[in-house]
């Protein structure tokens, strides 16, 4: 088992993930929506190749032009941080044709290859919040919540065919571009009425002794659910998300 697809390596988790790959000599297909050269190391077992997740003709391409992989790591995905008032519909689509029908419809796009090989390991990349919900994250939240519930059933529909499905869960990471990119292509209008409580999510995310997630913990996690067949359902990645999982389980 070593070829792995990676979505959303631009930046962050998903080109962090891409890199540690490489260093275990595991062939490595990085997918991006605008794919750049220079974003990754020179290496004849890297391959960049275009895919939008969101776009059905994008997936199809990829997914050809790839060929056989052994794992799929579902990564991309996009934030949206705002009371639900301040939430457009078109918005609130976005965030699920991504994060959560970008993923169903990846996953779909490699099964038929991974059932016929009876092997194959599909990894998807959710958050924390799913675990706590806090507040401004509700449509994010959700997206994210479909995503385990969609894993975990589909993990049981796959065992016979040899195929694993796996959650990795990150908590928050502000070294990467994730919230300047939420903020770029969402906005943050906090609509009148939140602007308190959105003060003390603000000040919360400021406090610097909080823990936090790197993106190598979530590579770490990413190479363990692709290569540990004992690797739990739920795999939080980064101290913020263990501390989290384990609150989750005395609540
Ligand atoms: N950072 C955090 O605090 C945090 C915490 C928990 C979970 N997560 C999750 O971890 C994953 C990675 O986040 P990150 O922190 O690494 O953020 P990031 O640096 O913003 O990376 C997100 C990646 O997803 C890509 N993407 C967005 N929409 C896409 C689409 N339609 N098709 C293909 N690629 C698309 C982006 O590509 P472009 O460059 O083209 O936009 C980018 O490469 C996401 O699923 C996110 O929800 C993040």
């Amino acid at each position: 088992m070593n070829t792995i697809l990676v979505t959303g390596c631009s930046s962050g988790f998903g080109l962090e993930t891409a890199r540690y790959l490489l260093d275990r000599n595991w062939t490595v297909i990085a997918t991006m929506r605008a794919p750049r050269e220079g974003v990754l190391p020179r290496s004849d077992r890297l391959r960049i190749l275009p895919l939008d997740i969101a776009d059905a003709d994008s997936i199809a391409r990829a997914v050809d032009a790839a060929g056989p992989i052994d794992v799929l790591v579902n990564n991309a995905g996009v934030g949206l941080l705002n009371a639900l008032e301040g939430v457009s519909m078109s918005m609130a689509r976005e965030v699920f044709e991504t994060n959560t029908l970008g993923t169903i419809a990846m996953t779909k796009a490699v099964l038929p290859q991974f059932r016929e090989r009876r092997s194959g390991v599909v990894v998807n990349v959710t958050s924390s919040v799913t675990l706590r919900p806090p507040p401004l994250l509700s449509v994010y939240t959700a997206s994210k919540a479909a995503v385990n519930a969609f894993t975990e059933s589909l993990a049981l529909e796959l065992e016979q065919f040899g195929v694993r499905v796996r959650l990795v869960i990150p908590g928050r990471a502000p070294d990467t571009s994730f919230g300047d990119n939420a903020r770029a292509r969402m906005g943050m209008n906090i609509p009148e009425g939140h602007a308190e409580l959105a003060a003390q999510v603000f000040a919360r995310f400021q406090q610097s002794t909080e823990q936090v997630t790197r993106a190598q913990d979530v590579a770490e996690a990413v190479w363990r659910a692709a290569t540990d067949p004992s690797c739990p359902m739920r795999l939080p990645a980064g101290a913020d998300a263990v501390a989290e999982a384990e609150a989750a389980k005395r609540a």
